[in-house]
């Protein structure tokens, strides 16, 4: 990694305000350093490509291919865009990364989470996060936040028909995560107004020397 870059990537259940919260941040550290924001899956042509599958709500993927897709993704963003910004010495915002996988692929979908962090150390190589938030919110609040967003039932991609995105197991699966490796994850309430949680975060970033 180069010396002045860093990964910054923010995590959360469907409707925990991630993408409101990489906005601010994102506003606020380009005052300070050149930045990259990315979104997985998605960031490369091949990576948006795989997303179009992914979330396709027509197409029926099975939980082992879907895992595979989701790394595949990753492989390309890390090797084609992260790894070469941070040695440029950027700020590299990342909404969503391998807790996702760990979570949705291991926790919800019953895959082996030792297979599942085999899979993700491949896409990764030797990159390692910075700092990863996790944005926490009640799984009804998630809920009421996307209906608000899209509407009673409209416009819900490919997992997020899923019943496990708004029943808890997301949320809790992230908790249960962010337990076992406390150095990596920093647990932000996510309830409050976006301008106190964007402050939240900033105040972490403060305190680790980042900002
Ligand atoms: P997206 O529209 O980017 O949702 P969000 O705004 O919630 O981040 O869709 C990404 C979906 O893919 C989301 O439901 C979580 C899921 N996902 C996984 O299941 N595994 C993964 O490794 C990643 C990165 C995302």
């Amino acid at each position: 990694m180069g010396a002045k870059g860093a990964l910054i990537v923010f995590e959360g259940g469907d409707g925990c305000g991630k993408t409101t919260q990489v906005q601010l941040l994102a506003e606020r550290l380009t005052k300070h350093h050149q930045i990259l924001l990315m979104r997985e899956p998605g960031g490369t042509d091949v990576s948006e490509a795989i997303r179009a599958i992914l979330l396709n709500p027509k197409l029926s993927i099975k939980p082992e291919a879907e895992l595979l897709l989701f790394a595949a993704s990753r492989a390309q963003l890390v090797r084609e865009r992260i790894i070469p910004a941070l040695e440029a010495g950027l700020f590299v915002i990342c909404d969503r990364f391998v807790e996702s996988t760990m979570v949705y692929q291991g926790i919800a979908r019953y895959i082996d989470l030792q297979a599942v962090e085999a899979v993700n150390k491949l896409a990764l190589g030797a990159l390692v996060p910075t700092v990863t938030f996790l944005l926490n919110v009640p799984c009804q609040i998630s809920r009421q936040r996307i209906v608000l967003r899209n509407g009673a039932d409209l416009g819900l991609d490919r997992m997020e028909r899923e019943d496990f995105s708004f029943d808890g197991t997301i949320q809790n699966g992230y908790l249960e995560l962010a337990k076992k490796y406390p150095d990596r994850m920093v647990v932000v309430d996510g309830t409050p107004d976006p301008k106190v949680v964007s402050d939240t975060i900033w105040g972490h970033l403060k305190a680790k020397g980042l900002v």
